[in-house]
């Protein structure tokens, strides 16, 4: 193997560590190496824990080490929370152990100007062969080695979206955001100052772990552009990348440069190069988790034609124009079609693309209207708009919709937008674990569905471009 794929290969024991030490396990909670072994601990990890720290014996019922060499086994990844100034030694002696992977916590680095501290950590990590993310980080969270080894929630939930983030307490908001929203994640990344392992390293491993469906990263600036560019086009032909590249506007960039110190870049720039790779650009986090969602159950559409199923007329008007401003191509019903969907309906309701089931549809109107639409191969995807009615329970609605969905295996993206109270949240609720994006506006249902389309056109046109060659 040569030394690259080597120094490659480590990355995975970010993710998959068969022990793990944390340096800096601290006796007191509340403080952040005492919180990062709980949650470790707590959250189930599958592997052997060692708590290093001279001056305990015993952690959270676990034995304590005076130092990383004194364990007596191998070590695959170390979480470093000391102050920055003792990390050198430490990483030294993670080297001499044979520590694979790390993640440097610490802040006090290149951020405040330690530009010399940060490269002396570089340095000893390559001369040992240890891959490491941070320093001045939160941590690193994966589903599959149920390994949480962040001082942020406990109980995230596992999924299939890898979030990778440049901001810290931004990351661990969102963390604790998409366990609120029943949003579910593969892995969480905190890059922090980004000295060893950048996005483009994680976009070469993720494209290959089939945990992951889908890549969501929070961005202010790359150190190598070029790096990226490679990394996310190879991804983005296997799976989608989204990305919220902060720092858009003068102000906003300005504050980027003295926040984790990265240069924003030429907006433009940014711009031109996502298209290119086929990133999809989020403008912001509701955008990009809205997104995530629906990459991570719907399959690919087959073709253009987009029905929108309603019951409501100006629902059904606002997600037409929603479809236009999105470019999706809502389908000019052929007359048979019209003819079939004029059975789901009341004499005065539309048949037309919105189908408008109208006011009085409930569960058979509702589930007629989908039997077509899942039927037709000329329909490609569906979106499916609800108003809150007193003639139908919304969760129940939600069930028999999930019924359908399923008898039709998922075969084409559907989804769904409920409008109304609380009741519409627990049966959006109910869409989600069944596999349906569903979303409380129509905008986002259709912003959603026009991310797949982006995504699968751009992969298209690119695969040809590459045939060709
Ligand atoms: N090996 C192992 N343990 C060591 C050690 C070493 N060489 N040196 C010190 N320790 C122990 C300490 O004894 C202490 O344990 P104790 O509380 O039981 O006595 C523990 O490690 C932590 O050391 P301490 O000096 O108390 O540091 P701290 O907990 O106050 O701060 C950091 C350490 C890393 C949290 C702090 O320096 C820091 O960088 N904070 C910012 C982190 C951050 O915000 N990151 C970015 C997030 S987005």
């Amino acid at each position: 193997m040569s030394q690259e794929k080597h120094m490659e290969s480590r990355i995975k024991y970010l993710f998959f560590p068969k022990s793990v030490a944390v340096i800096g396990a601290s006796r007191s909670p509340g403080k952040i190496g005492h919180e990062i072994l709980r949650n470790i601990v707590e959250y189930g990890f599958k592997g052997r824990v060692y708590p290093v720290n001279p001056r305990a014996d015993k952690i959270l019922e676990l034995k304590c080490y005076k130092s990383i060499l004194e364990v007596p086994d191998e070590v695959d990844l170390a979480v470093i929370s000391i102050p920055a100034k003792f990390v050198p030694a430490v990483l030294e002696e993670c080297g001499k152990k044979g520590v694979k992977a790390a993640a440097i916590i610490s802040s006090g680095f290149k951020e405040v100007g330690n530009v010399e501290l940060e490269e002396r950590i570089v340095e000893i990590a390559r001369k040992y062969g240890i891959r490491f993310i941070g320093p001045n980080i939160f941590g690193v969270y994966s589903a599959p080695s149920k390994l949480n080894a962040t001082f942020g929630p406990t109980e995230v939930l596992a999924g299939k979206i890898a979030f990778i983030t440049q901001s810290g307490a931004l990351g661990i908001a969102l963390m604790g955001w998409t366990i609120f929203a029943g949003i579910g994640l593969s892995a969480v990344v905190s890059l922090g100052n980004k000295a060893d392992v950048d996005e483009a390293d994680l976009l070469k491993y993720f494209v290959n772990d089939e945990h992951t469906k889908v890549v969501l990263i929070y961005m202010e600036g790359l150190n190598n552009g070029r790096r990226f560019m490679e990394a996310a086009m190879h991804c983005s032909l296997k799976k989608p990348i989204i990305v919220i590249k902060a720092g858009r506007s003068e102000r906003g960039a300005r504050a980027v440069a003295s926040h984790t110190g990265s240069l924003a870049g030429s907006d433009v720039f940014y711009d031109v190069a996502f298209k290119q790779c086929g990133v999809l650009r989020a403008l912001n986090v509701e955008e990009a988790f809205d997104w995530a969602r629906a990459f991570t159950e719907l399959p690919e559409p087959k073709g253009d034609n987009v029905v929108i199923i309603t019951n409501g007329g100006g629902i059904g008007v606002m997600a037409t124009d929603a479809c236009s401003d999105y470019g999706l191509n809502l389908m000019e019903l052929p007359r048979d079609l019209i003819e079939e969907f004029k059975k789901c309906m009341p004499p005065f309701g539309s048949p037309k693309n919105p189908v408008d089931l109208t006011g009085q549809a409930a569960y058979d109107e509702y589930s007629r209207a989908l039997k077509v639409a899942f039927s037709d191969d000329r329909i490609h995807s569906i979106i499916l708009l609800f108003c809150q009615t007193a003639v139908v329970d919304p969760p129940k609605l939600s069930e028999v919709i999930s019924d359908i969905v399923r008898e039709y295996k998922h075969c084409k993206p559907i989804v769904a937008c409920y409008i109304g109270g609380e009741e519409c949240q627990k049966a959006m609720r109910i869409l989600e674990q069944n596999g349906i994006p569903a979303y409380p506006t129509p905008e986002r249902a259709v912003s959603s569905l026009a991310a797949i389309y982006r995504w699968a056109k751009w992969k298209k046109k690119m695969l040809k471009k590459l045939k060709g060659k």
